[in-house]
């Protein structure tokens, strides 16, 4: 989106110059509300017919306030004077009010910038594909959303890669809660996107949430959970992989319509468990499910939970209902709720922490490691 402040002119008229949807402002006040209820916006065009002076002292206090957001100053003339006050008081561009085609190549420079700022990926020049890793149990309480935010957070690397972290527990996500980010956008907002979300409308749904990681977090309000239809999940999941390393999606433990979307949409399926009886036999049926749909086996990663906890199974109890390797073997620790608690995940908090240890062995050794292999090796015969 784009806020365009100027009287004189439509907002409709100037969409295709600027690029995606425009909100008009007839006041630099009005765009100030506007900015202030969207902490996504990153640009406002200020029309020519805005005195120079009250645009660049709005210019200049959005530069303290909100470095993500870029002004594009219009102008009647252009002088040397009027570029060197508007640079100096942090406009990022000025053009001629006629010259259409500058106006898109500055606005799309200034989108560009912004998301540097925010740390919100821009498609790949390369066009290279990340990869998606979906976590899921079908018995709640496993250690899911654990696993999944301790795993992107580890693949981020400190922003040595970008990484997007999908609450797909679109009824009780808690990966904002987890992450201590405030849910100001979430997946609900991109219902007016369904069957044409591009890059632009996925990075308005993102949060950033620490450096090279962004998270698109589950709805809300009571009720918008039931909104979201799966098409838009595979929708977003189809352009998130065209602008991160990896996308790492968290499931609700049912097997629904949107957790078979982001099934489809993986590179990994990573099948968490518990060693207790219960959970093991989700489990085994889960594995069964996979293997029914045709899924490929390679792409599957068991992962223990609370590998440690003293409950009578032996390990050779749990492989044998597994009937599959278990690549890795997480502890339990008290730490784990500790670092939910204060919003930071224990990989970051405590990297040599035991859990933290086996969390980030694993990634290395089966999420960047193991050859990409087709996301969808086999497809699913039935919707
Ligand atoms: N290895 C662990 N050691 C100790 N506590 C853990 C461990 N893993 C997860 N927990 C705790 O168990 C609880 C459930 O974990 P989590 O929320 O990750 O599970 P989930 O599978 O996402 O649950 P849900 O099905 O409700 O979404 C949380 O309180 C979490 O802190
Ligand atoms: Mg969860």
């Amino acid at each position: 989106m784009t806020i365009l402040c100027d009287p004189a002119a439509r907002a409709g008229h100037l969409s295709p110059v600027v690029g995606g949807d425009v909100r008009s402002a007839a006041t630099l006040d009005e765009a100030a509300r506007l900015l202030a209820s969207d902490p996504m916006e990153t640009l406002v065009v200020v029309g020519a017919s805005i005195d120079l002076d009250v645009a660049l002292t709005f210019a200049s206090s959005l530069r303290l306030e909100r470095p993500a957001v870029g002004v594009v100053l219009l102008r009647d003339v252009l002088d040397v004077a009027v570029l060197t006050r508007a640079l100096r008081d942090g406009v990022r561009e000025v053009v001629a009010r006629d010259d259409l085609p500058a106006l898109t190549d500055a606005c799309a420079r200034s989108r560009a910038l912004s998301a540097q700022v925010s740390g919100v990926p821009q498609p790949r020049q390369d066009g290279r594909q990340g990869q998606v890793v979906t976590v899921f149990a079908a018995k709640g309480g496993c250690g899911k959303t654990t696993l999944a935010v301790n795993l992107a957070a580890v693949l981020a690397a400190g922003g040595e890669r970008s990484v997007c972290l999908v609450d797909l527990d679109l009824a009780f996500g808690d990966v904002g809660i987890c992450l201590r980010v405030e849910p100001v956008r979430t997946i609900v907002h991109g219902l007016g996107m369904l069957g044409h979300v591009d890059v632009a409308g996925a990075s308005s749904l993102l949060t950033a949430c620490r450096p090279g990681l962004s998270a698109l977090l589950a709805p809300v309000e009571p009720g918008d959970a039931e909104r979201i239809p799966a098409g838009l999940v595979s929708e977003l999941l189809a352009v998130l992989p065209t602008m991160f390393d990896f996308v790492v999606v968290d499931t609700p433990s049912a097997f629904s319509e949107h957790v078979l979307a982001a099934m489809d949409s993986s590179h990994h399926h990573v099948l968490l468990t518990t060693p207790d009886v219960p959970a093991l036999k989700n489990l085994r049926v889960t594995l069964d499910m996979l293997d029914l749909l045709s899924y490929a086996h390679d792409i599957r990663s068991i992962v223990l939970n609370r590998s440690d906890a003293k409950v009578g199974l032996s390990m050779d109890d749990i492989e044998r209902v597994v009937r599959n390797d278990i690549r890795a073997h997480v502890p339990s620790s008290r730490d784990v709720p500790i670092s939910v608690n204060k919003g930071n995940p224990i990989v970051l908090d405590l990297p040599k922490h035991p859990v933290s240890e086996a969390i980030t062995r694993f990634a290395a050794e089966h999420v960047l490691a193991e050859p990409v292999v087709a996301a969808k090796t086999s497809k699913r015969w039935f919707r």
